[in-house]
């Protein structure tokens, strides 16, 4: 069902999350549902649920937001995030993440090894350091000083299909792998607060130190507490040439409604794709985003993008629409 088509299957949706004014144009959500969690990809459902857990029993957006992405680092069969996803071009796991709060707080861990969930780390780095940013053996260094545990993330199905690809060892990017890739998850909870998370483990066989989008703070996730949020998933370097998630919620903060916010950012992209004259055939990208008043949009480059949507009383797996059908 198209996001539109959505709307109009379920009006009361944007009455239930946009709530009532009260303190200083913070909307009282008291008497407005428990919120809202946004997530990209089918896992997403599975995300939803296990952080809605969270949020209904009094927890923040920003925890709800790591219970979420949590969930899904530490299944193995998914083969984008955390433990079990796919190697870079050396067959090490090599894992990205980033999160930040309504306030600004951000934290973010990238090219790091052996810990299944650097969401968590993350959130560590945001809380625990004056940092934002720690990068491979000292992101690994700091998460085990906190306590976190050392593992092999490489699985049995993610080392053969590293081995298969190594006979001809070919970069070129799959749209939808799997019809999933990094982990984006955005929320709003009941006082009104919003947050975002991202985790993957970034391009399958890229070269050893390649970090994509997803851990950098304005790329692959931006929260503007006052305005909306917004993350990214497919091709990271396409993202970050743009400031992509950055770029959705300025759209937003300048009047867009996020579902116009997400497709200026993709029309972007491109762009820049037409100007370079660069091929783009197999180039996916989608962004999601929320704003403050609980409306929510999606927009993908091409076809095959969905994502999970969860309130008090909806939740389902949407297909985006896209630029190129
Ligand atoms: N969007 C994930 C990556 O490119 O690494």
């Amino acid at each position: 069902m198209r996001r539109r088509s959505f709307l109009q299957a379920f009006p009361a949706l944007g009455v239930l999350l946009s709530g009532s004014k009260s303190r200083a144009g913070e909307p009282d959500r008291s008497s407005s549902g428990q919120g809202l969690l946004l997530t990209t990809w089918g896992f997403g459902l599975e995300a939803n649920e296990v952080a809605w857990k969270t949020l209904r029993s009094g927890g923040s957006a920003l925890d709800a937001i790591e219970q979420g992405i949590r969930h899904c680092e530490l299944d193995p069969a998914e083969r984008s995030v955390g433990l079990g996803g796919r190697p870079d071009r050396d067959g090490i796991v090599t894992l990205d993440a980033c999160i930040m709060d309504h306030l600004g707080n951000a934290g973010s861990v990238c090219a790091m090894q052996g810990i299944a969930t650097p969401i968590s780390v993350a959130r560590a780095v945001m809380e625990k350091t004056p940092h934002i940013m720690l990068a491979g053996a000292g992101a690994r260094q700091f998460a085990i000083e906190q306590g976190f545990q050392v593992q092999d993330l490489l699985v049995e199905d993610s080392r053969r299909e590293w081995q298969d690809w190594l006979k001809d060892a070919r970069y070129r990017p799959i749209a939808n792998i799997e019809n999933h890739d990094t982990i984006g998850m955005l929320g709003l909870d009941a006082d009104g607060h919003l947050a975002g998370g991202c985790s993957t483990s970034g391009m399958a066989f890229k070269l050893h130190g390649r970090v994509g989008d997803s851990p950098i703070i304005g790329a692959g996730l931006y929260v503007d507490g006052a305005v909306g949020a917004c993350t990214a998933t497919g091709h990271g370097e396409e993202v970050m040439r743009t400031v992509g998630a950055f770029r959705v919620v300025q759209g937003m903060s300048l009047g867009l409604s996020p579902q116009a916010a997400c497709e200026r950012a993709v029309e972007a992209i491109a762009n820049f794709f037409q100007r370079r004259g660069k091929d783009w055939s197999d180039t996916q990208i989608g962004f999601i985003a929320v704003n403050k008043q609980g409306d929510v949009g999606a927009y993908a480059l091409r076809s095959g993008f969905n994502y999970a949507l969860k309130t008090e009383s909806r939740e389902g797996l949407l297909p985006a629409d896209s630029l190129l059908g």
